[in-house]
Parts: structure tokens; sequence; C-alpha cells
């Protein structure tokens, strides 16, 4: 590892979609490293057994659904009331359909553009003033997909939510650049959470070992947080070895 690589000890990070998969293994990996994290979703049981298991002194919880501006804004405000910073931020919550544009609800697709980009832009929104105001910089570092790369045939409209991430992703990285914010879409191939589950795929089914984990991903973020301040990825595409690209 390069000498000056950062230590994130004492960083603060607020993370939507903590109460699962790569968020809830994201909140894990940084606790071990020494941060501190603010963890939204709309699952309060699993946010309240999250912050028992990392230390209440690690994590602090807000029930949050990232569709709605003030539930992000509360988010940021539970960190920076509890620790007096915010130092970066993990939009990660999202959701997916698989199957034809024409199969799905009017309410599911308008859910899913609401979670997974808009959720995307309220989180950022929230963020940016307060990590300017508190650290004078630090990372976004969204969680989109390699849907947002190439989409496939059988998801169409989830991969226009996760090209309009990386899309977001970019100009940000064109914006706040020069304020000391560095701005990183991570793009995971399929990865064994429950969202992985449908179109056939079953808890246990062979495929999924193939697949990902969440740990994986969450590797991913922390390498990216933990980068020289000289540095920047702004793009990560990231497969197993059993994946096909
Ligand atoms: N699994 C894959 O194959 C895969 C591949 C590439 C990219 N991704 C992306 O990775 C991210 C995380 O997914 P995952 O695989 O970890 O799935 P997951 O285990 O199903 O977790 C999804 C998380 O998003 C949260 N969430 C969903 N809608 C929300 C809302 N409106 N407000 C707040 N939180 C919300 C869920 O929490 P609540 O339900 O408690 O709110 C949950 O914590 C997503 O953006 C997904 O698109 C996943």
């Amino acid at each position: 590892m390069p000498a000056e690589t950062r230590s994130l000890q004492d960083t603060v990070v607020a993370i939507t979609g903590a109460t699962a998969g790569i968020g809830a293994a994201t909140a894990r990996l940084l606790v071990e490293a020494g941060a501190r994290v603010a963890l939204g979703g709309r699952r309060t049981d699993r946010l309240d057994a999250l912050v028992a298991e990392l230390g209440p002194g690690n994590a602090v919880a807000v029930t949050c659904d990232v569709s709605r501006p003030a539930d992000n804004a509360a988010l940021v405000a539970a960190a920076v009331n509890t620790w007096g910073k915010l130092d970066s931020v993990v939009p990660n919550a999202g959701m997916g359909l698989y199957g034809s544009i024409l199969d799905h609800t009017d309410e599911r697709v308008a859910e899913m553009m609401d979670t997974n980009y808009a959720g995307t832009v309220w989180t950022v929104r929230a963020a940016v003033p307060e990590m300017l105001r508190t650290t004078g910089g630090g990372d976004i570092v969204i969680v989109a997909s390699v849907a947002g790369l190439r989409g496939g045939g059988d998801e169409a409209v989830y991969a226009g939510t996760k090209f309009a991430q990386v899309g977001l992703a970019g100009a940000l990285d064109r914006e706040l650049g020069a304020k000391g914010i560095r701005v990183t879409a991570v793009c995971p191939a399929g990865v064994d959470t429950e969202f992985a589950l449908g179109t056939g795929r079953t808890p246990g089914s062979p495929i999924l070992e193939t697949y990902l984990r969440p740990e994986d991903v969450a590797f991913a973020v922390v390498t990216v947080l933990a980068q020289p301040r000289r540095l920047r990825t702004t793009l990560w595409s990231l497969w197993s070895m059993g994946q096909q690209s």
C-alpha cells in the first residue's frame, strides 16, 4: 500500500441502504477501519440491530426513505449532531425490477426512479453542504451497477436509473473536485444479496456462488475512501472471477 494511504480512523461516513447487503457490509468494514457511520434505511428494526452490533459509539441510525429530501437531511444531521462533522457519504440505497418495461406497474417504476436516481440526488444535496462546512472536502461514493454501463435486456428501467447515477457521478466530479470533494461511481456486477433474488434465482441457487459478495463491494468502497488525497477514482467496474463481463 502507498505510504500515504489515508487512515479512516475517526472519519464520519453516512450510508444509505444500510439495513442489508452492500450497505450493511460497508458499515461493518468502515467501523473495522475505525470510522463512525450514520446508517439510513426504512427498516428500523434492522437499523437498531446493526447499531447494537457495531456499538452505539460507532454508529447512529435514522429511519430514512431516500426518496424524501427531509429524510436525507435528517440522516446527515444525525452524523453532524453526533460527531460534529461529515467526511463522506455513500449513496447506496436502491431497488431493482427485472422484466420488460411493459411488465411493471406505474407505481413500481416510479418508486424505482425515485429511489435509485432521485434518492441519490437528495442524499448528495443533503450531504455536500455539511461536508464542505465541517471537513472542507471528502468523498461521495455512489453504488451504481454495471447495468449503468451497459444495460441488460431484462432490466431497462433499472439500467436507466443506474446510467443516471453514473452520469451524475461524472458531472459531480467535474463540479465538486475543485472544492475538494472526490466523486466515485462503484459499479458492481451481480452481488449475492436479497436484491439479486428473482427471475428464477432463490437463496442457494448455484449461480449465486459466482456472484460478488457484499463484502467485495464494501472493500471497493473502503479502498476508494482510503486513497491518498492526491488520487481519485471516478469509476470502478467490479466483477468476480466467475462472472462474464
Ligand atoms: N445485488 C446486486 O446484484 C447489485 C448489483 C449491482 C448494483 N447493486 C446496487 O447495490 C445497491 C445495494 O443493493 P444490495 O445488493 O445491497 O441490495 P439489498 O440487500 O436489497 O439492499 C438494498 C438496500 O437499499 C435500501 N433501500 C431500498 N429502497 C430504499 C428507500 N426508498 N429508502 C432508503 N433505503 C432504501 C434497503 O433498505 P430498506 O428496505 O430497509 O429501506 C436496503 O438496505 C443498490 O443501489 C443496487 O442497485 C446491486
